[in-house]
């Protein structure tokens, strides 16, 4: 049977490591504080925000909350990015996405100062990440790579493959990738004869969205099965883009949903939020 990656316990170390040093920086008079923007309220984002602030109490992260109403204008969203941008007292700025249709994600989100871009969204942040400079990186494709290392998977020389190509997870997947020398392949809905490619894999990241839909004919033996999706079921039951039954047998390591990736987002955004109050001065 495989190695069950376990994202709950993995994530809850980088928790408690990050609390340890939020602590230590108090003792220096130095506090870390995120504002968190909602315009609007998307239950599935309600969700995200409320445990994005629950991790920001255990840690010791001060969460400022801006629940904004779904009328709010692009300006005025504007305006108070550009607040927070100037206050010294702000590590962090999160924007939940996504936004309400009548503003434009790509302006709100380049408004961001890159030293707060926390999500790693900023094109400043991506274009740093794809030659190799230091910025913020998203934080999915950041936890999957912790993921590997924590569970002691070697990346250099293997094969990866990626389903999806997504800003958020796909892209910024492989450019993670490559940065740990591995040879990597991004597929996508186009993408020809998929599993011929899939079961070329030695890691297989799966972030395509849609249900069940890795099957074992999509696996090598012995490959090591990352699943960013998350649906649920005939049954209700929460599961990813990976059949999970079908596949695990086949796998030398494998992310379950839930309880895989899942938990990781919001422990690297806390990583970036200390990393980003470790870098400033005040
Ligand atoms: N909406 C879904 N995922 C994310 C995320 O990682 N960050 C932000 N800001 N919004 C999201």
């Amino acid at each position: 049977m495989p190695t069950i990656i376990d994202g709950k316990k993995i994530s809850q170390d980088i928790k408690d490591e990050l609390r340890e040093q939020v602590r230590l920086l108090k003792e220096q008079g130095k506090k870390v504080s995120l504002a968190v923007i909602l315009v609007g309220e998307d239950p599935a984002s309600c969700v995200y925000v409320r445990n994005k602030k629950k991790a920001c109490e255990y840690i010791g992260i001060e969460s400022l909350s801006y629940e904004l109403p779904e009328t709010t204008t692009e300006e005025e969203l504007l305006t108070l990015i550009q607040e927070l941008n100037g206050k010294n007292d702000v590590n962090g700025i999160l924007v939940q996405l996504p936004l309400p249709k009548h503003m434009d994600e790509d302006k709100i989100i380049k408004a961001i100062d890159p030293a707060k871009d926390v999500d790693g969204f900023h094109p400043q942040s991506v274009g740093a990440l794809s030659i190799g400079l230091p910025g913020f990186v998203s934080c999915t494709p950041a936890g999957i790579i912790q993921l590997l290392k924590r569970s002691n998977i070697p990346m250099e020389g293997k094969n990866c493959v990626i389903i999806g190509r997504s800003n958020i997870v796909g892209k910024p997947m492989a450019l993670l990738m490559l940065r740990e020398n591995a040879t990597v392949t991004v597929t996508h809905s186009r993408t020809k004869d998929l599993s011929s490619v899939t079961r070329e894999a030695d890691i297989l990241i799966v972030a395509m969205g849609k249900r069940k839909f890795v099957t074992a004919d999509y696996v090598k033996d012995g490959a090591v099965v990352i699943d960013v999706g998350m649906h649920r079921d005939e049954n209700n039951k929460l599961c990813g883009d990976v059949d999970y039954d079908d596949v695990a047998p086949k796998c030398s390591a494998i992310t379950p949903v839930p309880g895989g990736v899942g938990p990781m987002t919001i422990a690297m955004l806390m990583y970036n939020c200390v990393a980003s109050a470790n870098m400033t001065n005040e």
